[in-house]
């Protein structure tokens, strides 16, 4: 071998071999077959670099991810930082006037300064937040012609890393997800290292077995004797088939036909739905105008007599009313609506709430390449056709090996210790100063408000709320910017900005609870 090819250089010149990333090999020149130039003799992938790599990776991941999802240090070691808090440089946004000026705990300056040199700022933190001009230039994202070495893979997967939001820190509360399931970590792995595409059995025995076997036991749980399923992306994706499926069922001319002669369809659901129900109407055709949002109590139940009430008005318009969407477990409040009078709504208005088998008939396409009914053996395992996709996830093996890992009985603990821990945090925030329940809340949504010493004597009018409005937004940047706490807050149905809670992740413990509420409490306690 005379000259390394420029693509078995790393970027700074020197020869890569000796710190081999997904370089190529030179093909072997022994009795070489060329096709258009190009040798065909050999492999070219240098695998043992590759596998090197992959160990390296792994390594990282469990150093950097899986251990620090419950590093002890963070939970020791915020007070100690907390203590350095006072020299950081005060700054008060623009936007914010309350009758205490607003100093801000920490600046962006003293913030970045842990990161700039490098340091461990004393507690793993929930994130490292950077803007995104300068996040851009941290991780020098530009691809290049030449591939980078070893090294150089394995520090950007640090970087990755480091700059990523680690959403599985005892501490990050932001959305409907959080913490480490160790079990569909690893099935997740397998699946990534298999790359297996859930269509046909032929290529995917295993995993179309163990998607039947969860449905089999969900449908179960659910106390049907029979059903139907696919595990989809998402929430969102679910409830676009469940939209779709419904169209279908009102009329399963619309497969071959389209939309054109359908009659005015409409929907209802209630005003606390997902805003997935939206944006299925749209991507649908059916159109976010055909979505009746229907009132609901103040506990954010759809109220059955209101959707009677809407149905029956959309039929003497002369609309067709096609579907009802009910939510167990609205995305905010986490309410529940009351099934069994909605079901009856539907059964008198013929809606769909639930019907079987319905998947493949409204979605397959009969791929001849894929769904051959002459193959040698069972070909109902073919499941990919009742999706809308063509290659799938193996989304149901992560449930399945935690399932496995956990048993029902060890979900149906993580699901009590999760509303027990909810209970908890309920109380706490009764007793404390200066936090306020936006309601009783029905499952593990926990919504409240964080009122600073500021606006505690204020009266309840409009410049309460008004001001009150304010303070979870500039809460939360603090927290973001300390690294500390990662909390969602929102706006809802007229009731200004305040802190949703929801307990999901199997890591959090009392601890977590009580350091919640006392950093909302230092990081607004100057407000
Ligand atoms: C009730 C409800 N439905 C659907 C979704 C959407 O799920 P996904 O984010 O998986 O699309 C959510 C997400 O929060 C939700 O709360």
């Amino acid at each position: 071998m005379s000259r390394l090819p420029d693509r078995e250089r790393a970027p700074d010149g020197n020869d890569s071999r000796g710190d081999t990333g997904p370089q190529e090999m030179v093909p072997s020149r022994k009795n070489m077959v060329l096709v258009d130039g190009v040798i065909l003799n050999g492999p070219t992938t240098d695998a043992k670099a590759g596998e090197r790599f992959v160990e390296d990776a792994c390594r990282l991941i469990m150093e950097e991810v899986v251990l620090k999802a419950t590093d002890i240090r963070e939970k020791v070691n915020v007070k100690a930082w907390d203590a350095k808090i006072p020299k950081l440089v005060p700054t008060l946004p623009p936007h914010l006037s309350f009758q205490t000026p607003i100093q801000f705990l920490l600046s962006w300056k003293a913030a970045s300064k842990c990161g700039e040199t490098g340091q461990d700022p004393e507690f793993h933190q929930v994130c490292e937040w950077r803007p995104p001009e300068e996040l851009k230039r941290l991780l020098d994202l530009e691809l290049r012609d030449a591939g980078e070495p070893h090294h150089r893979l394995l520090e950007r997967c640090q970087d990755i890393i480091r700059y990523s939001v680690k959403t599985n820190h005892p501490r990050f509360f932001n959305q409907l997800y959080a913490g480490l399931d160790y079990y569909s970590l690893v099935a997740r792995f397998m699946t990534e290292a298999l790359n297996p595409s859930v269509y046909t059995y032929e290529v995917s025995p295993v995993f179309l077995l163990v998607e039947e076997a969860v449905l089999k036991k969900m449908i179960e749980f659910i106390g049907w004797k029979e059903g139907d399923g696919i595990f989809n992306p998402g929430g969102s994706v679910s409830n676009m088939y469940a939209m779709n499926l419904a169209r279908y069922k009102y009329c399963p001319d619309i497969k071959e036909k389209g939309l054109s002669g359908l009659p005015r369809l409409i929907l209802f659901t209630s005003a606390e739905c997902h805003y997935s129900m939206k944006k299925s109407a749209s991507f649908l055709g059916i159109g976010t105008e055909n979505v009746c949002f229907v009132e609901t109590d103040g506990r954010g139940k759809m109220i059955p007599e209101e959707l009677e009430k809407r149905v029956q008005e959309a039929e003497k318009e002369g609309a067709a009313p096609f579907l009802v969407c009910a939510t167990s477990g609205t995305t905010v409040l986490g309410a529940f609506d009351p099934l069994d009078e909605i079901a009856d709504i539907c059964e008198r208005h013929g809606l769909w709430l639930h019907v079987d088998d319905l998947l493949k008939r409204c979605y397959s396409a009969n791929a001849s390449y894929l769904f051959q009914q002459d193959k040698f053996y069972d070909v109902s395992y073919d499941t990919g056709d009742k999706s809308i996709q063509c290659s799938r996830r193996p989304d149901a093996f992560k449930f399945w090996m935690a399932w496995k890992a956990l048993g029902t009985l060890g979900l149906e603990e993580r699901v009590n210790r999760a509303l027990a821990l909810s209970r908890y945090l309920v109380e706490e925030i009764k007793k404390r100063e200066g936090f306020k329940l936006l309601m009783e809340p029905e499952y593990a949504n926990i919504c409240f408000w964080y009122i600073p010493p500021s606006l505690r004597q204020m009266e309840e009018g409009p410049e309460f709320w008004a001001k009150l409005h304010l303070v979870a937004p500039a809460i939360k940047e603090r927290m973001m910017k300390k690294g500390s706490l990662m909390l969602g807050y929102q706006p809802h149905r007229g009731k200004v900005n305040f802190f949703r809670q929801v307990v999901i992740s199997p890591q959090v413990s009392r601890e977590d609870m009580d350091f919640l509420l006392d950093e909302i409490d230092l990081l607004g306690r100057d407000m």
